[in-house]
């Protein structure tokens, strides 16, 4: 075991109960960061996330000469119109994907040179996603064999607007293009093939930014000058889900999550568990700077299985790996379709979660694209976990074994600070039971 890693242990645990806030929307958040630095004045943030991705964007937007600055809670960014000071050294993102694609596509078509570097598992994502409608923009991007390190060169003004036919469901590769293009004369437009989370459409559009959206296809009419307004970032969706699924999978338990954003693109996990079984409810539902967000209710629940198909994959993407543990616990098969895009996050979470969950005892079947769990009341646990260095295996894996027989133990939970700071510390306020392994 290395030394510097942190191990945690999780073991079964039953009647979960609270009400709690969950950490602010990490998606949400780095959008508010990056497109209030290009407001024309200061923009106000309230609930902004404060973890390792965030702070990561944060001190890039820094580095770019964007003065931020942070009283009690709340921050404020002071834009700057668009115009940022070319940094004096590159720009590390950390473990942020959307932090990296976002901030690339919106400095490429500022004529400034910009080295982008990042941690392990960045380094080996895929980038050319996002770097061939960049091209295509006439923008000037160098980059290792469509990976990090990247490199923008200042391409003197002759970026153009796209016409863009978005073929994977991608929110980032999308926000990119909108935000390379919202500063450029003309319209930019893109088709989206496949729909995904519109947290960057929203966020211009309350801003000012002359957007709309017709069936899939969105237009964005530039030069635009945004101006600022408050935001309030809503906890996240996709950090609550750990606490639903822990929840439902548990005895005797019922919790109350407050202020989850609800955004439709977000929230296909609760479409798909509410048909599995699962007591949910929502309740004051609101909407702020055009983003829906309300409180959760989740309690004890009898699961069946389930089929997710390909159509719903982008609503729940970063759902699956608690989904997966949800329908183990499910009486019956579930199948699950469309899962290509699982393969490129922080690790291959497709292969990494089967691996766990078959240590753990889980009868599965793992297909090129498609995953089936034959679910059971009862899980044995007691395997050791290797994380891959992915925040969300470690936490679905600790949420596993709440409900299993024996304890799951994780290889390392540093990294959960990128989304989720004080997972356990939460956790164990609903009287779950996760602790530091002696060793
Ligand atoms: C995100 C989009 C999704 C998601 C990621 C956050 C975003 O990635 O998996 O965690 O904030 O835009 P893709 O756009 O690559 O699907």
């Amino acid at each position: 075991m290395n030394k510097n890693t942190f191990t945690l242990k999780s073991l079964k645990s039953k009647c979960l109960k609270g009400k709690l806030s969950v950490p602010a929307d990490k998606s949400i958040s780095i959008r508010a960061l990056l497109i209030s630095s290009i407001c024309f004045g200061n923009t106000k943030i309230f609930n902004l996330l404060e973890s390792e991705d965030v702070k990561n964007t944060l001190n890039c937007l820094k580095q770019l000469g964007i003065k931020i600055s942070k009283k009690k809670s709340q921050f404020e960014v002071f834009g700057q119109g668009g115009f940022f000071a070319p940094p004096l050294k590159e720009l590390y993102l950390g473990n942020s994907g959307t932090g990296l694609r976002l901030l690339i596509g919106l400095l490429s078509t500022k004529n400034i040179d910009v080295n982008f570097t990042g941690d392990e598992s960045l380094s080996s994502r895929p980038m050319m996603r996002i770097v061939e409608p960049l091209k295509k923009m006439n923008t000037l991007i160098k980059h290792n064999n469509g990976c990090l390190p990247i490199k923008i060169e200042n391409n003197n003004d002759s970026s153009l607007p796209i016409k863009y036919l978005l073929e994977i469901g991608s929110a980032q590769v999308k926000s990119a293009i909108l935000l390379a293009g919202l500063s450029l004369s003309g319209t930019t437009i893109i088709k989206e093939k496949i729909p995904s989370r519109d947290h960057t459409e929203i966020l211009l559009k309350y801003l000012g930014a002359n957007i709309k959206k017709e069936k899939n296809i969105i237009t964005l009419k530039s030069p635009n000058f945004l101006k600022p307004k408050d935001i309030f970032v809503p906890g996240d969706f996709s950090s609550a889900a750990f606490l639903i699924v822990a929840a439902l999978i548990t005895k005797k338990s019922k919790i109350i999550l407050k202020n989850v954003g609800l955004n439709f693109f977000r929230t296909g996990l609760l479409e798909v568990l509410k048909k599995m079984n699962a007591k949910i409810s929502i309740s004051n539902k609101k909407l702020l700077n055009g983003e829906l967000m309300g409180d959760i209710i989740a309690e004890s629940s009898d699961l069946v299985s389930t089929k997710v198909d390909s159509n719903l994959a982008p609503r729940l993407i970063d759902e699956f790996p608690i989904l997966f543990v949800a329908a183990s616990y499910a009486s019956g098969k579930s199948t699950f379709e469309g899962l290509e895009e699982l393969k490129f996050k922080e690790s291959d979470r497709l292969k990494t979660m089967a691996v766990a969950l078959t240590e753990a005892g889980v009868n599965l079947s793992l297909r090129e694209d498609s995953l089936e769990v034959i679910g059971n009341k009862t899980q044995e646990g007691g395997n050791y976990v290797f994380t891959k260095s992915d925040h969300r295996i470690a936490m679905s894996m600790l949420t596993f074994g709440l409900a299993a027989e024996k304890s799951i133990i994780i290889d390392d939970s540093s990294m959960i600070k990128t989304s989720f700071p004080g997972f356990k510390e939460t956790m164990n306020s609903l009287n779950a039971k996760i602790s530091n392994v002696s060793k």
